[in-house]
Formats: structure tokens, C-alpha cells, sequence
């Protein structure tokens, strides 16, 4: 679940890492949320939290950045970056309002939701732009 899978890979070096990193952080998320040692792990949590809504934002803009330089498609470019936007958008009201709530259970839930976003968004969503892509040499 918390691991990059090679089906996962949209023929795009650079991208794969970035999705990789994103595993990692949601996985790291994950370890620190079912720690039982009694000690309150706020701190962390929000510290990676913060490092996974920001680096989301940077890899987001990366994908962007390239639909622009290579002129992907209009409708497909809007259709995603919405897709981005609505990520970034929950990942902001998390921070602001869950988190705060220092509960396990809302953590977990935070943390599966996120997973499973980023599954999806790349399996249906950032597919879709491989060819395209690959067709200009981005590899
Ligand atoms: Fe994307």
C-alpha cells in the first residue's frame, strides 16, 4: 500500500522518483501514526505532514511546467491541474483543521486517504500524459 509499484512507472525518469518520494512520506506518515511507545508524536507528524503537502506542490508543478512547455492537450492540462488543485486544496484544510485534533484515528484516515489519492491520480489520471510525452523525448 505505502509502496512504489512498478505499474505505477508513467516512462518518465524524473516523475517516477517524484512519485516514489511520495510513498515515502505518506509511508513515513503511516510509521510514526501506528507508533504505540506512549509518546505524543505531534511534532513529527505535522513536521512530515508539511514536507509531503510541500513536496506535493513541488511535483505537482513539475507535471505542469511540462504540459506547458510541450503543449499537452488544453482540456486534458485543465481537467488535471483541477485534479492537482483539489489535492493541494484538502491537504491545506488537513493541516489546518485535522491535524490539530492530535487523534489516531483521524491521522489514519488522513493517511489512507492521501494513498489512495495519489494511486488513483497516477494510475488514471498521469497515465494519460506518458505517450504524449514519451513522443517528445520525455523519458
Ligand atoms: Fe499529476
Amino acid at each position: 500500500m505505502f509502496d512504489w509499484k512498478p505499474e505505477y512507472s508513467v516512462g518518465i525518469a524524473a516523475i517516477d522518483t517524484q512519485h516514489k518520494r511520495l510513498f515515502e512520506l505518506v509511508g513515513q506518515l503511516h510509521e510514526i501514526a501506528r507508533t504505540n511507545d506512549g509518546f505524543d508524536h505531534y511534532d513529527e507528524i505535522v513536521k512530515v505532514f508539511n514536507e509531503l503537502r510541500d513536496y506535493t506542490v513541488y511535483h505537482f508543478g513539475y507535471e505542469e511546467k511540462l504540459f506547458e512547455q510541450y503543449n499537452y492537450d488544453s482540456h486534458e492540462t485543465k481537467i488535471h491541474k483541477l485534479e492537482h488543485g483539489g489535492f493541494v486544496n484538502k491537504m491545506i484544510k488537513i493541516g489546518q483543521e485535522d491535524l490539530d485534533k492530535n487523534e489516531k484515528k483521524i491521522l489514519l484516515n488522513v493517511i489512507m486517504f492521501a494513498v489512495d489519492w495519489i494511486e488513483k491520480h497516477i494510475l488514471h489520471t498521469d497515465k494519460k500524459y506518458s505517450d504524449f510525452l514519451n513522443s517528445h523525448g520525455v523519458r
